[in-house]
């Protein structure tokens, strides 16, 4: 069984800690070090309960291994407050708002509250409950929470630019009051769990990954761990090595060029939906890649691992097909009509490892989806392309992978004009039925989705 020595910074506090290949940050940080504030709910990557931030940014951590954050910063709820146990200023305002009832979900509201700080959220109601997405309160105290971190954002804000602290919050300077002694390793509960989980490898370069690749058959590249690792906790995946791409810095590139863009695989949806050059260039992408499950996903959650998934629920296969682009991989430049071969099924060899995706500059775009809920996957989503020369649209969600619709790309090519989509309608034999709707709903709902992308591109 496969076990290693890692070094993390928890809280400003050395730890170096022997840990398991599979072990998720969240027991790590709860068994070992002690820090039960995280809290554990759906073990699912659902409720956000588990919110920490790792070098700054929000991961939930049940959804992350503890070998994927060697080297890196963790901040916890512990690591927050005064020295003389006052409360950070998140914290006050939570408490001043009544924002909490039985107190489960607090610390995973109050770490992603603390992320906000450094995000393009504004200290409104909408835009602090659409950035909460990934946060779930069982007793629903959204009321508080939400009238809380609208108080707090704009004086962290205040204090950050100032470059100051803020009274009460030690989130600055993490050493403070803080012990310095490294975290003494396995003398915990975790250590006395049965041993199991892949053998877990870092190259820094795709050749190196590649021959990782060759060298086992079992063998499977990680990227944000967003959908390997739920299969995995599911065990409809089962790798012996997992090829952790994170140090590979070529596959991290994102360049907006005059014609084309670049996104490397490594790059995370929420660095897609910020950069400036892709919310000019290629605003549809911008905006499908910020409307993907919530800011904790987002932050690790990449391009490459989606596409190398191929759910078909997701979002970035339609974005990807309906742009015309090409997905390069370490052994060839795939058309997109060419990569996507049906349900988590695409042109990719087992030791082919996709660099990143080109996209042309378009005229326009699109993508709208009728998001399940919970996760936000689409239970359909529609994307329409308008190319010098061509229009095409793409499906996602309806059952059977991502797929184009050529009569309403024909239409649209002729006249590009919602009234040019009159009268029209997908087939539901295209469409699957399950337990969130039937075939129907969902060929219907793509109907509408298109007409309404498409009025929003042409309106009048
Ligand atoms: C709660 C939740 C909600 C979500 N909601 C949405 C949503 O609304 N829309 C949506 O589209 N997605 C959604 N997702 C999925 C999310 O976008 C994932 O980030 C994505 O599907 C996988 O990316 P990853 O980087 O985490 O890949 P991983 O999980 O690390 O890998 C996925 C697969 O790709 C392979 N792989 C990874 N990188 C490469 C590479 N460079 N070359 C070859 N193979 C590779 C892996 O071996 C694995 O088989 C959601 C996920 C969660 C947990
Ligand atoms: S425990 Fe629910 S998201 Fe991690
Ligand atoms: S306060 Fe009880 S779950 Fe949110």
């Amino acid at each position: 069984m496969n076990r290693r020595i890692i070094a993390l910074r928890v809280n400003g506090r050395e730890c170096v800690l022997e840990v398991d290949a599979a072990e998720p940050l969240v027991e790590t940080l709860r068994e070992r070090c002690q820090l039960t504030g995280t809290h554990q709910g759906c073990d699912t990557a659902q409720c956000g309960a588990c919110t920490v931030l790792v070098n700054g940014s929000p991961i939930k951590s049940c959804n992350r291994l503890t070998e994927q954050s060697d080297g890196c910063d963790v901040l916890t709820i512990e690591g927050l407050g005064g020295e003389g146990g006052e409360l950070h200023l998140i914290q006050q305002a939570f408490s001043r708002h009544h924002a909490l009832q039985c107190g489960f979900c607090t610390p995973g509201f109050v770490m992603r509250a603390l992320a906000m700080v450094d995000e393009a959220v504004e200290p409104e109601p909408i835009a602090v409950r659409k950035a909460l997405s990934g946060n779930l309160c069982r007793c629903t105290g959204y009321e508080g929470i939400v009238q809380a971190i609208c108080e707090a954002l704009p004086v962290l804000r205040r204090s950050r630019a100032a470059d100051r602290p803020v009274e009460g919050a030690s989130m600055d300077r993490p050493d403070r009051g803080r012990p310095t002694s490294p975290c003494v390793p396995d003398t915990n509960r975790v250590s006395d769990m049965p041993l199991w989980g892949p053998i877990h490898c870092r190259p820094s370069s795709t050749a190196s990954a590649i021959e990782s690749l060759k060298a086992s058959p079992e063998a499977r590249p990680l990227a944000g761990g967003q959908s390997l690792l739920p299969a995995m906790r599911l065990g409809l995946a089962a790798p012996t090595h997992l090829i952790d791409l994170q140090d590979i810095d070529e596959l991290r590139t994102l360049r907006a060029g005059a014609d084309h863009l670049l996104v490397g695989a490594m790059v995370p949806h929420a660095r897609v939906a910020a950069d400036r050059g892709v919310m000019e260039g290629w605003p549809m992408l911008a905006a499908l890649a910020g409307g993907i499950a919530d800011q904790q996903v987002r932050s690790v959650g990449t391009l490459g691992g989606s596409l190398a998934n191929n759910d078909p629920a997701a979002c970035w296969p339609a974005g990807v097909l309906a742009s015309g682009a090409t997905v390069v991989t370490t052994r060839s430049r795939i058309p997109a009509d060419e990569f996507f071969k049906g349900i988590f099924a695409t042109a990719l060899a087992p030791d082919e490892l996709i660099l990143g995706v080109e996209f042309p500059r378009p005229i326009a775009g699109r993508y709208l989806k009728f998001e399940q809920p919970a996760s936000r996957f689409a239970l359909v989503g529609v994307a329409v392309v308008r190319l010098p020369g061509s229009v095409r649209v793409a499906l996602t969600g309806l059952g059977a992978g991502v797929c184009r619709w050529p009569e309403a790309e024909a239409r649209l090519g002729e006249r590009f004009h919602r009234a040019a989509l009159a009268g029209l309608t997908l087939d539901p034999a295209c469409a699957y039925g399950d337990l969130h709707s039937p075939a129907e709903y969902r060929a219907h709902i793509a109907a509408v989705l298109l007409k309404r992308a498409v009025g929003e591109l042409s309106p009048g």
